[in-house]
């Protein structure tokens, strides 16, 4: 009977210990995803960023986000927030065309919803829930009214507008509450505009340039906290892609090759789009002996692991440029930092850092993909994730409601298991070997003692 009670009160109790301290919390997390553009993964490693380090420390590090071919920023960050490959969501390069309806892509300034229509990202999934409302600083696609919808806060892309600017909008619109903004997205240009212009190897001015970053990180968690948010919001702080370094010794010239008018140039550099005039085979063939420095795929031929097929956006002749290497028709402009290049390649490669209640504390991890970030931010809203190509499993350890054992972990454990398992069979086998041995001694004794006069 009074087990009975006790059992009946500690299951009530815990009903409403899970209640309390979820309405103790905001009733919806919060969460905001940021974007530094162009954050090469070792940036990390090879600059001080002191504020950055200091998000880390009490959050959680994803040393090498493999993100999404090809590694161009309106793709990757379409990825980031639909968990899709780019032939799935549509937005397969920074310049497209569409044979069928004849229109090009041409950002930023482009608003026509029919290159994003292909996907949902989450900040429209999150506004299709009772009472919750997304907010968005300038991050690709959030001022396009995808499946009829825009963000409900949002700002006109305009690369003009200073991130502290665009930080104390995203800030005002997390502490509204009328509609409570769940979640928010902001972007900033660098440091890729400077990787472009002096290379990821000029370390004086990626110093710089990387100085400043970390300084607008310690400005928006010291604006999150003077606004009373920093302790209940998540942050995700990541990128689209890497950087690498490029010079005017590396140049694929298309022209000494083949004429313009055998085809149209949808894209340049360095995976150069190829929809070819009239003949397909004569313009591969002459574009396949063209350069040492370049792979040329026919659309079938392009391999699996780029997931880089299954969409009319991607033109029949795909060239993949060595890394570093440049493709033009003739003499470029040169950039002396490009990315876009193989996803192999881990100068291609972002990061991802994150913070708040809904991560653990301190973990480290090597890495994830880039659409694995999707179902993650999903299951911190509570949302009911779009069909993705992401692996939620593969987040585990970052999230704090989340029971993960790490590599070393696992391999400690067993070989823990196994030294136990051995040291009990040790034991076993030295007790079945002494235990028959001393017996016939004791029977002996035993029986001398039966007939020992004394005890009879
Ligand atoms: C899009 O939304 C507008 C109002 O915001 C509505 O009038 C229109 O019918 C909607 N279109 C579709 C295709 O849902
Ligand atoms: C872009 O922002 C700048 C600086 O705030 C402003 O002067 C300019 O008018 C804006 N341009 C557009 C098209 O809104
Ligand atoms: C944040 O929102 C609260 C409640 O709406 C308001 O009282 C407070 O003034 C806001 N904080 C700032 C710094 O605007
Ligand atoms: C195709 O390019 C070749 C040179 O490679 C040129 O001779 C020829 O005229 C071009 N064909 C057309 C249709 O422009
Ligand atoms: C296309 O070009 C290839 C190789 O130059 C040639 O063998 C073939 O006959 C051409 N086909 C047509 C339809 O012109
Ligand atoms: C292809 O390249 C080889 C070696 O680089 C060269 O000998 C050959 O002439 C080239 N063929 C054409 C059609 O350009
Ligand atoms: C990615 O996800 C989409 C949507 O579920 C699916 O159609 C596509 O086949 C997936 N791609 C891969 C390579 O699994
Ligand atoms: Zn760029």
């Amino acid at each position: 009977m009074s087990t009975m009670y006790f059992m009946l009160t500690f299951f009530f109790s815990g009903i409403v210990t899970c209640h309390g301290s979820k309405s103790a919390y905001n009733a919806v997390p919060q969460l905001l995803l940021v974007s530094f553009d162009g954050f090469r993964a070792d940036y990390l490693k090879n600059y001080k960023l002191p504020h950055l380090q200091e998000f880390i420390k009490d959050g959680v590090l994803v040393k090498h986000v493999s993100n999404a071919f090809i590694t161009k920023t309106f793709p990757n960050h379409y990825s980031i927030v639909t968990g899709l490959y780019e032939e799935s969501h549509g937005i397969v390069a920074n310049k497209m065309y569409d044979a069928d309806t004849k229109k090009k892509f041409s950002p930023p300034h482009d608003l026509d919803p029919f290159w994003w229509n292909e996907a949902t990202p989450i900040w429209i999934t999150n506004q299709q829930q009772e009472s919750r409302t997304s907010a968005a600083a300038m991050w690709p696609g959030t001022d396009v009214k995808i499946n009829n919808m825009t963000s409900h806060f949002f700002m006109k892309y305009n690369v003009s507008v200073s991130f502290v600017e665009r930080m104390e909008k995203i800030v005002t619109w997390l502490n509204s509450s009328n509609p409570p903004v769940s979640f928010a997205t902001l972007y900033w240009e660098e440091p890729d505009a400077s990787g472009h212009k002096y290379g990821p190897e000029d370390i004086e001015n990626m110093h710089k340039v990387l100085e400043q970053v970390d300084d607008h990180i310690g400005f928006l968690v010291a604006k999150l906290k003077a606004f009373g948010l920093w302790d209940n919001i998540n942050i995700i702080i990541t990128s689209d892609h890497g950087m690498t370094q490029c010079s005017r010794e590396k140049i694929i010239k298309l022209d000494k090759c083949i004429g313009r008018d055998n085809y149209t140039l949808v894209d340049t550099t360095p995976v150069a789009a190829i929809l070819p005039r009239s003949n397909k085979t004569y313009v591969y063939n002459l574009l396949k002996n063209c350069s040492t420095h370049m792979k040329v795929y026919l659309k079938e031929d392009i391999p699996d692991r780029f997931h880089y097929h299954h969409n009319n956006r991607i033109q029949p002749i795909i060239l993949v440029a060595d890394e570093g290497w440049t493709i033009a028709q003739n003499d470029p402009i040169i950039r002396l930092g490009d990315h876009g290049y193989d996803n192999a390649l881990s100068s291609m490669h972002p990061f991802l850092a994150a913070h708040g209640p809904a991560f653990t504390k301190g973990y480290k991890q090597n890495t994830i993909n880039i659409v694995d970030i999707y179902p993650m931010m999903c299951h911190i809203l509570g949302l009911k994730p779009q069909p993705n190509n992401g692996t939620f499993s593969n987040t585990k350890c970052l999230l704090a409601d989340q029971w993960c054992v790490s590599l070393p972990e696992a391999i400690g454990i067993v070989i823990g298991v196994l030294m136990v398992l051995t040291t009990l069979t040790c034991l076993l086998i030295i007790m079945k070997n002494r235990v028959p041995t001393p017996r016939p001694f004791s029977r002996l004794q035993l029986q001398d003692d039966d007939d020992d006069p004394l005890i009879g």
